[in-house]
């Protein structure tokens, strides 16, 4: 773990990549709640409660204890908000050479760059945790996603047709990858 990364990392003009901690379960609630409320293409679209979100927290830090995860915040110096999480997760057992990559990034502080800061970063941790591959997946139609992934190297694989239900209708899952 970048030791850099423990101590909040200035990253952009008063924003700090920093690892969790349990004091953390209400800003991560406030942060994810958000994505939420905007309707983000993201897989969650029911709010949280702290209590989901401190149990989220847990079972997140002995996943990076174990060596199994990476999971970094970026918090706004000045409020102490949460403005970005993104996550390595290890797959189990013969996925265990395979990541899985994911990432988010408060309204405000998107199509700035932080996107590609940090999923370079999550890049080189996934190398760190010695995984040989990273995957994700994406709705179809998230372009600024899709742009990203793109921009660092990831491939489209193939289409998870319908898979996920959004403003009322099925649409695809794009499944992507790259090596590590
Ligand atoms: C997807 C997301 C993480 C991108 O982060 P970001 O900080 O906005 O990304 P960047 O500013 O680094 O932009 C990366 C590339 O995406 C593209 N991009 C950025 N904003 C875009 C937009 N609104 N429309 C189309 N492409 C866009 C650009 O090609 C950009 O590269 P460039 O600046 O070299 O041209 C962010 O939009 C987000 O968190 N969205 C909501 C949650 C979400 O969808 N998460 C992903 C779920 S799979």
């Amino acid at each position: 773990m970048a030791a850099e990364a423990q101590a909040g990392k200035e990253i952009a003009r008063g924003l700090f990549l920093r690892l969790p901690t349990m004091e953390d379960a209400e800003r991560a609630t406030d942060f994810v709640n958000a994505l939420v409320e905007e309707d983000a293409m993201i897989l969650m679209d029911s709010r949280a409660g702290v209590s989901d979100e401190a149990r989220w927290l847990e079972e997140n830090l002995q996943a990076i204890a174990l060596g199994n995860k990476a999971l970094y915040f970026v918090e706004e110096g000045a409020s102490g908000r949460i403005v970005a999480a993104f996550n390595v997760s290890r797959g189990r057992w013969r996925r265990r050479l395979a990541g899985e990559f994911g990432i988010a990034i408060a309204r405000g502080e998107r199509g700035k760059g932080l996107g590609t800061k940090l999923g370079r970063i999550a890049i080189r941790e996934a190398r760190r945790m010695g995984m040989r591959t990273l995957h994700l997946t994406v709705f179809e139609g998230n372009a600024p996603a899709i742009a990203l992934y793109r921009k660092l190297g990831f491939r489209r694989e193939g289409v998870l047709r319908g898979r996920v239900l959004y403003k009322g209708r099925l649409r695809g899952e794009l499944s992507m990858s790259r090596r590590v």
